[in-house]
């Protein structure tokens, strides 16, 4: 906090509850599931869901309403929030070993964080259930053929054939199981300290997400058992929305990407629906605008949200905003981008005397070459080790880069 100009309300919570000066929600028109996979006559649809809404749930309600507590303390600007992880977590890779590294990586970088900024770091992975892609085209062409795209290991394959592409809801099975193996391995490194680390992912298939949907034992409120930290992507957080209404009716902490189209009364009545009781650590923002465009569409919707008083964490994403195509025709980022996108969301809090939360980043564990800088010195160099399954992630060393500049 370093202006003069914080809203009270966000320092101070409870100063804004009760709630009787909210205008009414507007009816909103439902919105079609545009993502949603085109599998409902698959002939075993209804017992794999029958099969998820059975199953043990894959979070406890207390770790739930830890991260809750934990990520209030971020709203009320006692620390920041590291989110990384894959752009999308691949079924391959969870195994004990592979699981174990992935949450190491994230633990190692969240310590970076915490020393370069000297501010207790919260840990959240994309993992333990990152796997489902939402897609701005339905087919891509490949070698001259159009195809249905990959949408997440959760949903089909990446392999470039017909058969593969075809959506299989078994797979949600697959997903389930494997995100039980990540979790083991996030417990395994939670006992280590106190800060985390924690899940997230993307609650985008709604044929997964909702039987895992359960009564808190203590609360008996709706939580989604599928991780801690649910969050609606750019693609499907129009207010009214099946995903918005999903995540309002459980009581996780819960994020939403903004992206440079949304306006100040949209934001607006996404916190209202997300966040209608004002409770510091429900909602996270996920700001990614892209480097050109944040400077102009950020700060409206900060001071919108400050004026209506949702004690929201605010949480850069400069990953998502600022993807290229390169020579090759590789999608890749550049870490200058990123570092100056980073740089103007932290501007925009700061001069409205809110604090920035920390960062949303596509990190892998290992030694890629997908986005240009640092240790990967130009385009040419993007072949060497390209292996993401859908957004080009930084490598560790490229974060940890990133990271300095956060100091
Ligand atoms: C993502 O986080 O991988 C993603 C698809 O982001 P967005 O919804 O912001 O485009
Ligand atoms: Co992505």
């Amino acid at each position: 906090m370093t202006s003069p100009v914080g809203h009270p309300a966000t320092r101070n919570p409870a100063a804004v509850r009760p709630l009787r000066t909210d205008p009414p929600l507007p009816a909103v028109p439902p919105v079609r599931d545009a993502q949603g996979p085109r599998w409902r006559d698959h002939p075993e649809l209804g017992e794999i869901t029958a099969r998820l809404a059975a199953a043990p749930p894959l979070v406890e309600a207390g770790e739930v309403r830890r991260l809750r507590e934990t990520l209030a303390s971020v709203a009320r600007g006692e620390g920041l929030v590291l989110q990384a992880g894959d752009c999308a977590e691949s079924l391959e890779e969870c195994g004990p070993v592979q699981a174990d590294h992935r949450v190491s990586v994230l633990g190692q970088l969240g310590d970076h964080l915490q020393r370069s900024s000297g501010r207790p770091v919260v840990r959240v992975g994309r993992l333990a259930g990152q796997f489902a892609k939402p897609r701005s085209q339905p087919t891509e062409r490949v070698e001259g053929r159009d195809l249905p795209v990959f949408r997440g290991h959760m949903v089909n394959s990446e392999v470039p054939t017909a058969e593969a592409r075809r959506p299989d809801p078994r797979r949600m099975l697959r997903a389930y199981e494997a995100s039980g193996a990540v979790f083991e391995a996030l417990r395994g490194h939670r006992g280590e300290r106190v800060a985390g680390p924690w899940a997230s992912h993307e609650a985008l298939v709604l044929d997964y997400e909702s039987p895992l949907v359960r009564a808190d034992p203590l609360t008996g409120e709706p939580l989604l058992t599928s991780t801690h930290l649910p969050w609606v992507g750019e693609r499907t957080r129009q207010p009214g929305s099946r995903h918005v209404a999903l995540l309002a009716s459980v009581a996780n902490p819960v994020a939403c990407k903004i992206g440079p189209s949304a306006t100040p009364d949209e934001v607006l009545m996404l916190c209202q629906q997300l966040d209608p009781e004002r409770l510091p650590g429900r909602l996270t923002l996920i700001v990614r605008m892209g480097r050109a465009r944040i400077s102009e569409a950020l700060p409206p919707v900060v001071a919108a949200v400050r004026r209506a008083g949702h004690p929201v964490v605010w949480l850069c994403d400069p990953m998502h905003g600022n993807t290229v195509k390169a020579a090759g025709g590789l999608k890749t980022r550049y870490l200058p981008d990123i570092i100056a996108e980073a740089a103007a969301f932290r501007a925009a809090l700061d001069r409205q005397g809110q604090h920035a939360g920390g960062v949303h980043l596509e990190v892998a564990a290992g030694g890629v070459t997908e986005c240009v800088g640092g240790p990967v010195t130009s385009q040419e160099r993007l072949t060497e080790r390209y292996t993401t399954l859908c957004d080009p992630r930084l490598n560790p060393e490229q974060a940890r880069r990133f990271l300095n500049t956060w100091a």
